[in-house]
C-alpha cells in the first residue's frame, strides 16, 4: 500500500470546497505522455494554481499505471523545483470502470477516483459506487461518481433530455452512495466531435458550427437539490478552431470538430461545477505543433525538435484554461 500523502499529493476535498466557495473551477488534464505532465506543471506553477492530473484506463493501457503514478509523484518534486514550495496536485482515476481498478489506485497511490457507472441502472451505480466510497475513505481518499449519460455524437442533443441527469435523483444518489462529487450530463461529451453539423446552426458570418447550449436549467435545478455540492463536468473541450485549422492545413484532416464555448465553461466554473475535464484540447495543441514543425522543418527527426513546441503550446492552452476559463489561477 503507497499513500497518496507519502506521495505529496492531496485529495479534492479541500480544493473543492474553496472552488465551491470561491466560484472558480480545478482544472482536471489528463496525460499521457512526459511533455503533457511537464506542461501541465509549468502552467499550474506559474499560475498558482490547483490541479487535478488525471490517468484513464486507456492512458494506463499506454503509458502503464505505475510509470504514471511515478509520474505524478515527480510532478510534485517537479512543481517544487520549479518554486512551488506546496504545490495542490491530485492524482485522479478517470472514468474507473470496475470497484477493482479504483481499489488498484487507491491502494497504490491515487489520492482521487472515480467510479463511472453512468451506463449501469440506478441502484447499481449506487451499491458500487457506496463501495468505492466505503474503501476509499478509509484511506481518505475522494470519489467522483457520475449520474446521467454524456450525449454522444450521434444523439439528438436537443431531444437527448433521457441522457441528461435527472435533477431529481442528485439528492438520494449523493446521499446514499456517500460521493465527495458528481459528474452530471448537461449537454457536454467526449472528443473533438461533440455535435453533428445538423445539431449546430452556422455562423452566417464565418461560416463556422455554432454548437446548441449547455442545459443551465438542469445545472441549476441540481445547485438547488444539493446546495454547493461539488459538481463535475466531463467533456469540456472547446476544440478551438486554431488548432483545427493548423491540423488541416498541415496535412490533417478534422472536418467539422467542435467543441463547447469557453464562454459557457466560464459560466459553469462561477457555479458549483468545480472540476472540469479537458483532455481533447490538449490533444489537439499537441498535434497542430507537431504537424506545422514537421512540415516547416522536414529534415528534423529528433523527436526533441518537435515535442518541444508540442509542450510550449500545451502549455499555452492550459495557461489560458486556467487564467481565462477556469479561473483558478492565484488559488495557492
Ligand atoms: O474521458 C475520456 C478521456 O478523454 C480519456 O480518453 O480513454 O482515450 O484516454 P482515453
Ligand atoms: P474532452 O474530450 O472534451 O477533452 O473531455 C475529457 C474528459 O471528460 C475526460 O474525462
Ligand atoms: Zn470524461
Amino acid at each position: 500500500m503507497t499513500s497518496y500523502k507519502e506521495l505529496g499529493l492531496v485529495n479534492t476535498r479541500e480544493m473543492f470546497a474553496k472552488a465551491v466557495k470561491g466560484g472558480y473551477a480545478i482544472p482536471a488534464f489528463n496525460f499521457n505522455t512526459m511533455e503533457q505532465m511537464q506542461a501541465i506543471v509549468q502552467a499550474a506553477v506559474e499560475t498558482k494554481s490547483p490541479v487535478i492530473m488525471q490517468v484513464s484506463k486507456g492512458a494506463r493501457n499506454y503509458a502503464n499505471g505505475t510509470i504514471l503514478r511515478y509520474m505524478a509523484q515527480g510532478a510534485v518534486e517537479y512543481a517544487k523545483e520549479l518554486g512551488c514550495p506546496n504545490p495542490q496536485i491530485v492524482l485522479h482515476l478517470d472514468h474507473g470502470d470496475s470497484f477493482e481498478l479504483c481499489k488498484e489506485c487507491i491502494d497504490n497511490g491515487f489520492s482521487s477516483v472515480m467510479f463511472d457507472g453512468s451506463a449501469l441502472p440506478y441502484e447499481e451505480n449506487i451499491a458500487i459506487t457506496k463501495k468505492v466510497v466505503e474503501y476509499a475513505h478509509k484511506y481518505d481518499v475522494t470519489v467522483e461518481a457520475e449520474l446521467g449519460v454524456l450525449a454522444g455524437v450521434e444523439d439528438e442533443v436537443s431531444a437527448a433530455e433521457s441522457h441528461y441527469t435527472r435533477p431529481e435523483e442528485v439528492e438520494d444518489f449523493s446521499k446514499r452512495s456517500g460521493c465527495d462529487s458528481l459528474a452530471i450530463s448537461i449537454g457536454t461529451s467526449h472528443g473533438a466531435y461533440k455535435f453533428t453539423p445538423e445539431q449546430c446552426t452556422r455562423d452566417p458570418k464565418t461560416g463556422k458550427l455554432v454548437p446548441p447550449p449547455l442545459a443551465f436549467d438542469i445545472l441549476h435545478e441540481i445547485e438547488k437539490r444539493i446546495p454547493g455540492f461539488p459538481i463535475v463536468l466531463h467533456g469540456s473541450s472547446s476544440v478551438p478552431q486554431d488548432e483545427v485549422d493548423t491540423i488541416n492545413k498541415y496535412g490533417g484532416k478534422l472536418p467539422d470538430a467542435v467543441g463547447i464555448p469557453e464562454e459557457q465553461l466560464r459560466e459553469a466554473s462561477k457555479s458549483a461545477v468545480c472540476k472540469i475535464n479537458i483532455d481533447s484540447d490538449s490533444r489537439l495543441a499537441m498535434t497542430a505543433a507537431i504537424r506545422k514543425h514537421l512540415a516547416e522543418n522536414p529534415s528534423h527527426f529528433d523527436p526533441r525538435q518537435y515535442l518541444k513546441p508540442a509542450r510550449e503550446n500545451m502549455k499555452k492552452m492550459y495557461i489560458h484554461k486556467i487564467v481565462n476559463v477556469l479561473g483558478s489561477d492565484n488559488k495557492l
